[in-house]
């Protein structure tokens, strides 16, 4: 028998303004974004663009219904329309973000269970590690160089 042990190591920015001109200009989108989310049983909205390899940004926000369950989150609807514009095309980064007038939003949001297993497959069906930024709409920013690193022992 033996002990195991993973661990996750993510860089914290204190602001946008130590990022690189291209990874500020992707959270500034996804802070942005998060205006067109459909958010009105949680209020709580939530947005997600991707830089790919060839340089476009794409965006996807939360998507919520009145039978609750039908919802579905921005990380998940941003992966579904990269999948349909750029079969295949390399993600470098994504960065997720939120806003909502009922929580404080300058902490970093991570992504959910479901969508961790989702950014997972996605890494492993363009066999490339996607980066991931982390942020509310001001504050601290984390990012983890491998997003399928925040799901350990992945299925
Ligand atoms: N949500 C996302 O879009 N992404 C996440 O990573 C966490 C949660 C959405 C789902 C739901 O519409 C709302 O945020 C509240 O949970």
């Amino acid at each position: 028998m033996k002990e195991a042990q993973q661990t996750l190591t993510y860089t914290i920015f204190k602001t946008s303004s130590e990022l690189s001109n291209e990874d500020a200009a992707l959270v500034e989108k996804a802070r942005q974004q998060t205006s067109i989310a459909y958010a009105p049983y949680s209020n709580f909205h939530v947005s997600a663009a991707a830089l790919m390899e060839n340089g476009e940004m794409i965006t996807g926000t939360n998507q919520e219904n009145a039978s609750y369950p039908v919802s579905i989150c921005a990380e998940r609807v941003l992966l579904g329309t990269i999948a349909n514009l750029f079969p295949g095309m390399p993600v470098k980064t994504i960065a997720i973000s939120y806003n909502s007038n009922k929580v404080k939003t300058d902490y970093p949001i991570s992504p959910c269970g479901m969508c961790r297993q989702a950014l997972a497959e996605y890494e492993s069906r363009i066999n490339k590690p996607i980066r991931l930024l982390m942020t509310g709409q001001s504050g601290e920013i984390f990012l983890v160089n491998v997003a399928s690193h925040l799901l350990p022992l992945a299925f």
